[in-house]
């Protein structure tokens, strides 16, 4: 892997731990205005200084992000389809690797769709991506999208999923949790980070979530909706962050979302 390269992965992926919290708000792209993401820079303004990266769109970012930040971001450079959309697989490359070198970027993010009719198309958007992205020390995250079958979400399709986007040269991969996670780590040689999916229950449950992907091989969260579509996404979002690089225990994180709660409703 080249220094650049390198260099940018170690942006994301902190050295201190080895790990990361990565800020997902991106969903706009086929689901449009979801819930608490209506306004993008109301949403991620509070949430900036504790992601160790963010992941919009190239619109999300030149629309609603602050130039002057530090955070390093990481461009989701797929799209084409929507929700309401004949299929969701149908995805190819939205933006060209010159407009996210103007955009400074540490990484861009593309979804794959395996076992679906654009299974080829998007592994080659994927291969593509890559050989643009070593030409010029930009590293690709591979997200393994299951569309609208969750059902698909076990161990033994996602460790294909994510060991074929490792070989065509995905430098990190984001994936689901689900039992038997490590199966899909321990087939996997580049680091594995989880998406939340659609907002759990309760905060304790997305802890869990987070807490066991660490424990099974992920090196952290890329995390959306369990975040900012919580009633305190900054006491979410810190308690996360004890999970991945504080090695706190579920209670502990759990603790301390509720003081932060608890304190920020008072000074409110
Ligand atoms: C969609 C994505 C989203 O960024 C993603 O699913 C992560 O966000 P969430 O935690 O809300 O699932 O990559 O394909």
């Amino acid at each position: 892997m080249d220094w650049g390269l390198r260099n940018r992965l170690s942006r994301i992926i902190k050295p201190d731990t080895g790990h990361t919290v990565m800020l997902a708000v991106d969903h706009g792209y086929f689901l449009g205005p979801i819930s608490k993401l209506e306004d993008p820079a109301k949403t991620i303004e509070p949430l900036l200084p504790y992601a160790d990266a963010i992941m919009p769109t190239r619109g999300v970012l030149r629309t609603s992000i602050n130039p002057h930040i530090n955070t390093p971001i990481v461009l989701r450079v797929s799209g084409g389809n929507s929700i309401v959309g004949k299929n969701l697989a149908d995805e190819g490359i939205t933006t060209s690797i010159e407009d996210a070198i103007r955009l400074n970027v540490a990484a861009m993010a593309l979804s794959i769709y395996v076992g679906t009719e654009y299974e080829h198309q998007t592994l080659l958007n994927l291969s593509k991506l890559v050989n643009e992205g070593e030409k010029y020390g930009i590293p690709v995250l591979a997200v393994t999208a299951v569309g609208k079958e969750l059902a698909k979400r076990d161990a033994r399709y996602l460790a294909l999923c994510c060991r074929i986007a490792a070989e065509l040269g995905a430098h990190f991969v984001k994936t689901y949790y689900c039992e038997g996670f490590e199966k899909v780590s321990g087939g996997c040689p580049v680091p594995l980070v989880i998406a939340g999916g659609p907002k759990l229950e309760t905060e304790l449950d997305a802890l869990k979530m987070a807490y066991n992907a660490i424990q099974e091989g992920a090196v952290g969260v890329d995390m959306g909706r369990n975040i900012w579509q919580s009633e305190h996404p900054v006491a979410m979002i810190k308690a996360i962050r004890s999970i991945i690089h504080e090695n706190a225990t579920v209670k502990e994180a759990h603790k301390l979302f509720n003081s932060i709660k608890k304190s920020r409703k008072k000074a409110a």
